[in-house]
């Protein structure tokens, strides 16, 4: 019985009411927000693609394990189921609780980089990004040319440029590159795997300079599917066998468990090494919490640890990164150019190439963002010059960002195919519109971090 469609490995259990806004509310609240779409109100979205993070379903496993929340504050037993199947996955000997990924960033950042350090990545998150900034340091995007290349069909277009890598440390010097970190997938860059050859040649170079190696975590379980169905020698690997072996090549992890964690809130910062962790769980009470509940209620670990486990079974990943390749193909077949092949989490689409007439400074992806919640009341997220641009200090046109994409992404085990459905049709109408669209000027902005609080006012046609 081998059939084509490849269904959702569950039913429904629980449901809540979207709202349908017309489009005289929709444009009302566009105004409302300054034409930034994380300033509407979730009853103004019809569906809402701004994130996979804390956004997917939890399981009635995970619902069930939060009744069991041990809620002690210190030493509680939610702690230690969580740090047991943390330490069973990853293999690292020290597992600190945090309410979500950038928290684990801020505090493995503050206890290892200084100012004037070098931090390499595939591809810096902007969280990971302002952090690495945030402390004087530089931030280094160095995936592998084809990375940036939105149509270039690659297997593992996520993975680390090595020689790029060994230029970058002899260039800084060893002491001023306290680490390497490899994001997977690598999210900036369009949700594209690492794989496991590039993560032992990544390793061989930190090697080479005793340069610690931490993985950007958040989703391990889509990159070990990537691995799994992609990469020869692994299609016999369980996801969990994968993982463990993706880990075995870092020092450490930060992980925000709103993704592949499946839980609506936590992450973890995890090493090996004891003296950093020391330190780390130092600051961790200083802003966090306890080290044995990091900032999260007893419940919240309950159910990182569930899904922690949850994502990694074959027949949730196989639905899941065929659900994403679905709107993927979907959109490509009707010409709407996205990059290929298909991210794990999210379709990202090429408002660069679809929009060559709006100019970075005037930000196309913003533009096509927009007319997507406009038409459909659909929400996806700038990728483009708001978020990785920077104002020009002599005032001119913002220093671009790599490429301008809007991220359509996928919250996990949340939509139906119906849902994704409606958001082609959305895509390919805004998409058949966009020598019509005009780009943006931005008219407030926060010293970093600029695309969650900017404000926009169109440029006349
Ligand atoms: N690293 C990556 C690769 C991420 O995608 C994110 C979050 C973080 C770190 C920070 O984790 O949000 O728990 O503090 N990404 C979300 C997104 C917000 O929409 O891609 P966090």
């Amino acid at each position: 019985m081998d059939y084509e469609t490849i269904i959702e490995p569950f039913r429904i259990h629980t449901v809540q009411a979207i709202d349908l806004p017309d489009a005289d509310a929709r444009e009302r609240a566009l105004l409302r927000a300054g034409y930034n779409l994380f300033g509407l109100h979730a009853d103004e979205v019809i569906i809402d693609l701004l994130t996979d993070s804390g956004t997917g379903a939890m399981s009635s496993e995970q619902w069930a394990g939060m009744m069991r929340g041990d809620e002690s504050y210190a030493g509680s037993r939610s702690f230690y189921r969580f740090e047991d199947t943390v330490r069973s996955i990853t293999g690292f000997s020290h597992v600190i609780p945090t309410h979500q990924g950038r928290a684990a960033e801020k505090i493995l950042f503050s206890v290892a980089v200084d100012e004037g350090d070098v931090v390499p990545n595939n591809t810096h998150f902007d969280t990971t990004r302002a952090n690495v900034e945030y402390r004087g340091a530089q931030a280094l995007d160095l995936v592998i040319p084809e990375g940036r290349d939105p149509s270039a069909i690659v297997d593992f277009k996520g993975n680390m440029d090595v020689g790029a890598l060994r230029e970058a440390i002899e260039s800084a010097g060893r002491d001023r590159v306290p680490l390497v970190m490899v994001t997977v997938t690598n999210n900036s860059g369009g949700g594209q795997p690492v794989s496991m050859a590039n993560l032992k040649a990544v390793r061989a170079v930190c090697d080479e300079y005793d340069i610690p190696l931490f993985l950007d975590a958040c989703r391990f379980g889509e990159n070990a599917w990537f691995i799994k169905t992609r990469e020869p020698g692994f299609e016999d690997k369980t996801p969990r066998e994968i993982a463990r072996e993706m880990f075995s090549y870092a020092d450490g992890a930060t992980m925000s468990a709103k993704k592949d964690g499946i839980s609506n809130i936590g992450g973890f910062l995890a090493m090996n090494d004891s003296d950093m962790a020391q330190n780390a769980r130092n600051l961790l009470i200083l802003t966090e919490g306890f080290p044995t509940y990091g900032g999260l209620a007893g419940y919240d670990l309950e159910a990182v640890a569930i899904g922690l486990e949850e994502v990694l079974d074959e027949n949730y990943l196989r639905y899941r990164i065929r659900s994403t390749e679905y709107l993927a193909n979907r959109i490509h077949a009707a010409g709407v150019p996205i990059v290929l092949p298909a991210g794990g989490h999210a379709v990202y689409i090429d408002a660069a190439s679809l929009l060559p007439h709006i100019p970075p400074h005037e930000y196309p992806a913003q533009s096509l963002a927009i007319e997507l919640y406009r038409r459909g009341g659909v929400r996806g997220v700038e990728i483009g010059s708001v978020m990785f641009g920077r104002p020009a200090p002599d005032g001119g046109p913002d220093i671009p960002g790599t490429m301008e994409l809007v991220r359509l992404a996928i919250p996990r085990r949340t939509y139906t195919q119906s849902h994704i459905d409606y958001v082609g049709e959305v895509v390919i109408d805004a998409a058949s519109a966009a020598s019509d669209l005009r780009g943006y000027r931005i008219v407030e902005q926060a010293p970093w971090l600029r695309h969650f609080t900017a404000r926009f006012t169109p440029l006349g046609s």
